[in-house]
């Protein structure tokens, strides 16, 4: 069987085009503009490398947005207080606060300050509730565009054994509970599997449909996966490859040339899931700036 190679790239380009599209039809309408603040605190080059391309994004689809870039020494009252401005500044839509913090700042206290109407990584208590329980809600951006990448490259997923390895609150939980409810696309038998299995090999091998979003390099090799799955990677590991000029290299949590052979269809890495955040991130931004209109 031939494996299809799913184009994030491809697929990414088509929602940024629908969500430019729709952004101009609101400005028109309206008079609003999209608007993101996103904030960075600290220095790791991964972080730094997202924020940029997000920036990018939000220019090419027309967006307003702006970047708070500070220091790993910025205190958590601080960073709250920057949060509680945009909450209510009227031009900004949506705030994204970039994930890891340094170890002195709460996370959650973070989180739970942005308006659950702003939240548009989805990580507010109020946006994972309504996610679980199947009203709408943003819903976070990764997750999200694994649905997406589903849909579009019609991939069927009622009836059929999802299993997600790893469970972070980014990824791992809500792809589960997105794939759990009784609504299209979705209606999938969901396993979830994480570091308290002894061999996740047990459950990766029954999947009909496998999301790696463990975060290790290469993780999932030949051997742990059923002939004509469909395999899902999340990964984005730098590693160290000297024949680049960067000298490293991204790779995802498949050994893709591996597994690639075996499955019906294959995200790559890049050019995979990483890009449809983004994308998702853009559709998750109007969506807030659509909504704040029918509360005005
Ligand atoms: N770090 C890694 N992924 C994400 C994401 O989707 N949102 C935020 N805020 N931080 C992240």
């Amino acid at each position: 069987m031939a494996t299809i190679i799913i184009d994030g790239r491809k697929t990414s380009l088509e929602i940024r085009a629908e969500v430019a599209a729709r952004a101009a039809l609101l400005k028109q309408e309206t008079g609003i503009v999209p608007g993101l603040a996103v904030i960075l605190i600290g220095d790791d080059p991964a972080s730094h490398s997202y924020v940029k391309s997000k920036e990018k994004a939000c220019r090419e689809t027309g967006f307003y947005s702006v970047t708070d870039r500070l220091p790993a020494s910025t205190q958590q009252q601080e960073l709250i207080a920057l949060v509680r401005k945009y909450n209510g500044d009227v031009r900004i839509h949506g705030i994204l606060v970039q994930m890891p913090l340094p170890r002195h700042l709460d996370e959650q206290k973070v989180i739970e300050t942005i308006l659950p109407e702003k939240d548009v990584d989805g990580f507010h208590p109020v946006n994972v509730g309504k996610l679980m329980i199947g009203l709408d809600a943003l819903v976070p951006c990764t997750p999200a565009g694994i649905i997406e990448l589903l849909k579009r490259w019609s991939i069927q997923t009622s009836g059929k054994h999802v299993v997600v390895v790893g469970r972070s609150n980014i990824v791992g939980k809500p792809i589960a509970a997105l794939l759990i409810q009784k609504q299209p696309w979705a209606n999938a038998v969901v396993t979830v599997v994480h570091t308290g299995a002894p061999d996740i090999s047990l459950y990766t091998k029954q999947a009909d449909i496998l999301i790696a979003a463990i975060g290790k390099p290469r993780a999932i090799t030949a051997d742990m996966v059923k002939p004509g799955c469909v395999v899902i990677d999340v990964g984005m590991n730098r590693i160290h490859d000297s024949t680049t000029p960067s000298g490293n290299r991204m790779v995802g949590d498949v050994d893709f040339d591996a597994v690639a052979p075996l499955t019906s269809a294959i995200t790559p890495v890049p050019g995979g899931v990483g890009l449809m955040t983004i994308a998702l991130l853009l559709q998750n931004t109007l969506k807030a700036a659509i909504e704040s209109t029918k509360r005005s």
